[in-house]
């Protein structure tokens, strides 16, 4: 099994691995640079979603050719690490949720591989967005190193790059929000529908915009992941440890079971 760790805001540096080596990836979608290293004689492949220097917006991550080029090296299994502002009271800045629902208000993406082209048409089963397993692992690994992460977490996806307004921010914790961040969709939604296992541990930066009264800075959130950095890649590489090396779960064949018109 090879894991696949998706670096998300502030985590660029796969800093835990041995003998790393840079390779590109060429995809249907566009190349996509990949660092691979070893941790515990495993194999282990990083990404870094908006490009080794956080060159690239949310709106304009390549999220497809991410995902093919996870999918085609032969990745099983993700670890996504995600910033986000809290719509939850109980959700503080520095806290860790796990994710497990998400709603999507994402405007203009690419955001699925079946869009058509080769004559098929498939819905993909969203009733388990994130794989058991990895959040299982997620979980376990928390509350192993102390960090008493929650458990659940429903995911807005934003269009970005702008952050919320208040009033959006209000709509969605009245809709069931918890979290709330710009790049979770399409990114897991393309994860699901390439069969791989896909999980999201979030880290809490700041309260969402009118829960925090300061206006908001992309500064702010760098600044907060910083502080966090050293805990994320305990908690990366713990739930690295525990995973179970023999899949167990349906998400090697979410496509399968349903296809239609
Ligand atoms: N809104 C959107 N994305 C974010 C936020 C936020 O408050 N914090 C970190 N990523």
């Amino acid at each position: 099994m090879k894991i696949g760790i998706i670096g998300g805001t502030g985590v660029y540096d796969p800093g835990i691995l041995h003998d790393i080596r840079t390779e590109r990836v060429d995809t249907a979608y566009g190349e996509v640079e990949l660092k691979f290293g070893h941790y515990k004689g495993e194999e282990i492949a990083f990404l870094a979603r908006h490009g080794w220097t956080h060159s690239v917006p949310p709106h304009r991550v390549n999220y497809r050719a991410n995902i093919s080029a996870l999918k085609d090296i032969g990745v099983e299994r993700v670890i996504a690490t995600s910033a986000v502002g809290s719509l939850n009271p109980s959700m503080k800045p520095g806290d860790f949720v796990i994710l497990d629902q998400f709603l999507d208000f994402t405007k203009c993406r690419e955001s699925t591989f079946f869009d058509g082209q080769d004559g098929r048409v498939v819905h993909v089963d969203f009733t388990q967005p994130y794989c058991p397993t990895v959040r299982e692992s997620l979980i376990r690994a928390g509350r192993e190193l102390g960090l008493a992460p929650h458990e659940k977490g429903c995911y807005v996806a934003t269009e970005g790059p702008r952050f919320e307004t208040p009033a959006e921010i209000h709509m969605y914790r009245m809709l069931g929000g918890d979290v709330v961040g710009m790049t979770g969709v399409p990114e897991v939604v393309l994860a699901r529908e390439a069969g791989l296992c896909y999980g999201t541990v979030a880290i809490v930066t700041n309260f969402a915009a009118g829960i925090s009264k300061a206006p908001l800075t992309h500064a702010e959130v760098v600044e907060a992941m910083k502080e966090s950095s050293k805990r994320l890649r305990d908690y990366i590489m713990r739930a690295i440890d525990i995973m179970p090396r023999k899949r167990d779960c349906s998400c090697g064949n979410a496509t399968g079971a349903v296809e239609g018109s």
